[in-house]
């Protein structure tokens, strides 16, 4: 979604905020801005667009201040111009704002009531003419901050800056993050600590309904009218941690972390020299867990399927998966003593957020899988099992979801053996296939000529079909996924035994289709529904194993042979070749892969 930095500084801040939308790009890029004090009044630079537009703005018209607040937007409301570009100002007050203030239009009706005109058609702009028309019936800053907060509906987080007050920002959250950095005679808000990672490491993150009065050395914090303190952490990040390294784009960095986000993660779940998993201690037993729900949205979501075959076929475990935005609304029944696992990156995505408040209302326990333990995800669960896959800045992502696939099958592991359907000797197979991982992720990643060459013909095509079966058939749609929302061919994902029922009918020779194909119990069926496609003069590309290349290879119209290994954990294996094939095709047809059109990282609103 957006992204927000604001510094109460005593240096010229304007540099430093645009360094920090650089961090933020990700959550949003279809316009950006800035505003400062000059001379205790609002000065703002705004431009539609990418960063780099309002770079060259502040090039020919600088913007000197010390205390000041950016942004970078994902349009929700309004459509993408300067004048919806953020910070929305008045001459009183300048806002930047990530979420939806959902009662806007009738606060719009009221404050045009009262005489006072609109500049833009953002939703933001109801705060910033409400604070105005509160500061001008005399009420300080603050109080005019409480006020509005009061009037408020829906999901923020705010950053405010008060002309004539450069000693002064006040921040608000409410279901969208916020976090307060403290420095030295300066201090800072962010909407995460990747934004702040460079200015300071002392972080104390918002929690619901704060609001946060920023001077230059405090940030005092109130909730429901009275002062509250949070926890200043230390965090690990680093200002180098979030850079692209030597590589050309976030997604290709972060593809190559598979290997050292999987073995991170493993590290934390596995006891190599026991030969078995170390699963974190939960607040529930396996054994009297009647059924297992997960939720998640996007490329989670196919994580959350994948999971759903590990519990049923090794711990013998009803599992029922949906998606966020449909979980919320469907009020599904669910069972006394059940569990309701969220699997997201990172933590905040509105959809599976809403969906854990609906399993927590019906009585579930509730573990989430994410990325960024200080979400509000992580904040609204009983227990988290983190996966440690660093920071994910590419908004396609590819690290976090082979570090959730190995969570969600260590705990399906640890499932088996108390619920006693999984043997010692079989987790001591699968231990070892999982330890071998990181060594065969590093393999694939190897192969990136032969999955260029694959990617340059995959370019050419209008639609792409992608088959798989069992735990292949989410790696399937996870490869659709990535090739849609990079490069912009269409593509679809299909479970190969449902070809027949309908999709077969797409098959021609300009149509490629991407067998997801490592070679496990249901070999022969994939085998007989590449062999349907080659019969109609189809194009199948082959993604297999030494064994499968034997069988299927010479009819392919190209083939990827993939190591070895245990087929439960091929869906982490093979997930890389999938988001490699739609990065290299991307590349070839030159899309904007960290930024791809119309979309953003951490979607917080619905
Ligand atoms: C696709 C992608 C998205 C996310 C989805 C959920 O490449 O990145 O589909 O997976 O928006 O995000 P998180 O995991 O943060 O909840």
């Amino acid at each position: 979604m957006c992204g927000i930095i604001g510094i109460v500084g005593i240096n010229p801040v304007t540099p430093r905020l645009v360094e920090g939308l650089r961090r933020l790009e990700y959550r949003g890029y279809d316009s950006s801005g800035v505003a400062t004090l000059i001379n205790g009044h609002i000065d703002r630079r705004r431009a539609e667009g990418k960063l780099t537009n309002l770079e060259a703005r502040l090039g020919l018209e600088p913007l000197a201040g010390t205390t000041g607040i950016a942004h970078t937007r994902w349009a929700t409301h309004g459509g993408v111009s300067e004048r919806n570009a953020h910070p929305i100002a008045t001459d009183r007050v300048a806002v930047v704002h990530n979420g939806i203030i959902e009662n806007h239009r009738e606060l719009k009706a009221e404050l045009v009531a009262e005489g006072r005109r609109f500049d833009s058609d953002t939703d933001t702009e109801a705060v910033a003419q409400l604070l105005t028309s509160f500061l001008e019936r005399q009420m300080s800053p603050e109080e005019a901050m409480a006020a509005t907060m009061a009037r408020l509906k829906g999901a923020f987080a705010l950053v405010c800056l008060f002309a004539g007050r450069h000693d002064l920002l006040i921040g608000a959250r409410r279901n969208c993050p916020l976090a307060v950095g403290y420095g030295e005679g300066e201090m800072y808000l962010g909407s995460d600590a990747l934004a702040l990672a460079p200015l300071t490491r002392r972080i104390a993150y918002l929690e619901e309904d704060d609001w946060v009065v920023l001077r230059h050395d405090e940030a005092r914090v109130f909730n429901a009218g009275k002062p509250v303190t949070r926890e200043i952490k230390t965090t690990a990040l680093s200002g180098a941690m979030i850079g692209k390294g030597n590589h050309r784009h976030f997604m290709l960095k972060e593809m190559h972390e598979h290997p050292e986000a999987v073995s991170a993660t493993l590290r934390s779940y596995l006891d190599p020299a026991a030969r078995a998993v170390s699963p974190p201690s939960l607040p529930f037993d396996w054994k009297d867990v009647p059924r297992l729900t997960i939720t998640a949205c996007g490329t989670a979501y196919y994580a959350a399927q994948i999971g759903k075959y590990w519990f049923e076929r090794l711990a013998r475990l009803p599992v029922e998966t949906d998606i966020g935005s449909e979980f919320r609304y469907r009020e599904a029944p669910m069972p006394a003593g059940g569990v309701c696992m969220a699997v997201s990156q990172s933590g905040e995505t509105a959809d599976t957020l809403a969906a854990l408040r609906y399993a927590r209302s019906q009585g579930q326990t509730i573990l989430s899988i994410v990325n960024v333990k200080e979400s509000a995800m992580a904040r609204e669960s009983d227990v988290i099992v983190p996966t440690h896959a660093g920071p994910e800045i590419s908004v396609a992502s590819t690290k976090a979801f082979t570090a959730q696939l190995v969570v969600l099958l260590t705990l399906a592991i640890s499932a088996g053996r108390a619920r006693g359907t999984l043997s010692a000797a079989r987790e001591a197979e699968l231990v070892d296939a999982l330890i071998e991982l990181p060594s065969r992720l590093a393999e694939v990643l190897g192969s990136h000529e032969a999955i260029v060459a694959i990617a340059n013909k995959v370019a050419e095509a209008r639609d792409v079909l992608y088959l798989g079966r069992g735990t292949s058939y989410p790696i399937a749609l996870e490869g659709a996924l990535k090739l849609k929302e990079l490069s912009y061919i269409h593509a679809e994902g299909y479970p190969a035994g449902e070809l027949k029922h309908g999709p077969i009918a797409l098959i021609a020779e300009d149509v490629p289709v991407v067998f997801v194909a490592p070679t496990d119990e249901l070999a022969d069926k994939i085998a007989s529904a590449f062999e349907q496609v080659h019969a109609r003069g189809g194009k199948p590309i082959l993604f297999s194993d030494a064994a499968g290349i034997a069988r299927l290879g010479s009819k392919a119209f190209a083939s990827l042979c993939l190591p070895d290994v245990d087929p439960m954990v091929a869906p982490i294996l093979y997930a890389v070749p999938v988001q490699m094939l739609a990065y290299y095709a991307a590349l070839a047809k030159g899309t904007d892969i960290d930024q791809p059109r119309n979309l953003a990282k951490s979607v917080v609103v619905e």
